[in-house]
């Protein structure tokens, strides 16, 4: 009975699917919209791949005009990069995609089935590139300083191409996960600044840093940019050739060697002296005996 029931509904169901096909123009509607957005480049994409149809994509802020991009119109692609069209990175984009008939081809239809994306706000959803730092640790170990480098963005600004930190400002802060080289034990500074002075730290010890950006106004999920590649600063044992440069070394090594040629060069010449006057005195002696 329940089995039968089943069948019943699924067929209904199908052919309601079919009906919904049939009455929208045949042409299937774009599945899986999704963003992808990283330090404000950002892609719409979808799925599937049209065979005989093809999709244009319409964006606008909710509540205002529908706006076109010339890339993505009756295209074949299933992405759509929206980057130059997102002009306000503060506000919320949301964009339809049309299945239409191919390019070229016309229709009778004024109006084709579309997939509305989800919401899209660029400032709190764009994700945030890796970024790099210089490690810097100074000449008695003491200090182990972090330079960081904001990533670059998409966006531009007086034909200057803005940053993360020229976006975000002092929202932008900066996270370091860092450990000993030898241990797993972690532990995270936070820092608002991009340089940045890791307290505590055993002097001579190898650690092992990572960072990456922190935007703490956001939704939890949105905080953290994607992690730098980890660097290491290097422990205490190191060779004399660390601590001086060759030529350092090789200018003592002579100087020593100098040295020691004088030291030897003085010992002979006084022993010398001291046996030609010996000898005079031998000579003498005998002479003022006669
Ligand atoms: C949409 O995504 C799901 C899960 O990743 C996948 O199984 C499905 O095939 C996708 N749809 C299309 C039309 O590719
Ligand atoms: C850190 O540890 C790894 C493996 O444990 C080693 O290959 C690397 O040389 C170490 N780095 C320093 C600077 O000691």
């Amino acid at each position: 009975m329940l089995k039968i029931k089943g069948t019943l509904s699924s067929s209904l169901l199908l052919f309601i699917v079919l009906l919904g096909t049939t009455v929208s123009g045949l042409y299937p509607t774009a599945q899986n919209v999704t963003w992808k957005s990283t330090n404000f480049k950002s892609i719409l994409t979808w799925q599937p791949f049209p065979s005989d149809y093809s999709y244009t994509v319409e964006f606008f802020v909710l509540g205002g005009n529908k706006q076109r991009n010339s890339n993505c119109i009756r295209t074949s692609a299933t992405t759509c990069d929206l980057t130059s069209s997102l002009t306000d990175v503060n506000t919320c984009y949301v964009a339809d995609i049309l299945s239409e008939p191919p390019l070229g081809a016309t229709s009778d239809l004024i109006e084709f089935p579309y997939t509305r994306s989800p919401k899209f706000c660029p400032y709190k959803d764009t994700d945030i590139g890796r970024p790099e730092f210089k490690l810097e640790v100074s000449g008695d170990k003491r200090k182990t300083t972090l330079f960081v480098t904001d990533p670059l963005t998409a966006l531009f600004k007086d034909d200057q191409q803005m940053n993360v930190r020229d976006v975000f400002s002092e929202q932008l802060q900066y996270k370091v996960t860092y450990r000993r080289n030898k241990s797993t034990g972690m532990k995270v500074y936070i820092s608002k600044t991009n340089v940045m002075e890791i307290p505590n730290l055993d002097r001579g010890e190898s650690y092992c840093f990572t960072v990456q950006a922190f935007i703490p106004s956001r939704s939890i999920d949105k905080q953290l940019g994607k992690p730098s590649h980890t660097q290491c600063s290097n422990d205490d044992k190191e060779s004399i050739f660390d601590v001086y440069s060759v030529g350092v070394i090789a200018g003592a090594v002579l100087l020593i060697l100098l040295l020691i040629i004088a030291i030897v060069v003085v010992t002979i010449v006084c022993y010398r002296r001291r046996k030609k006057s010996k000898e005079s005195e031998k000579e003498g002696v005998p002479l003022r005996s006669v």
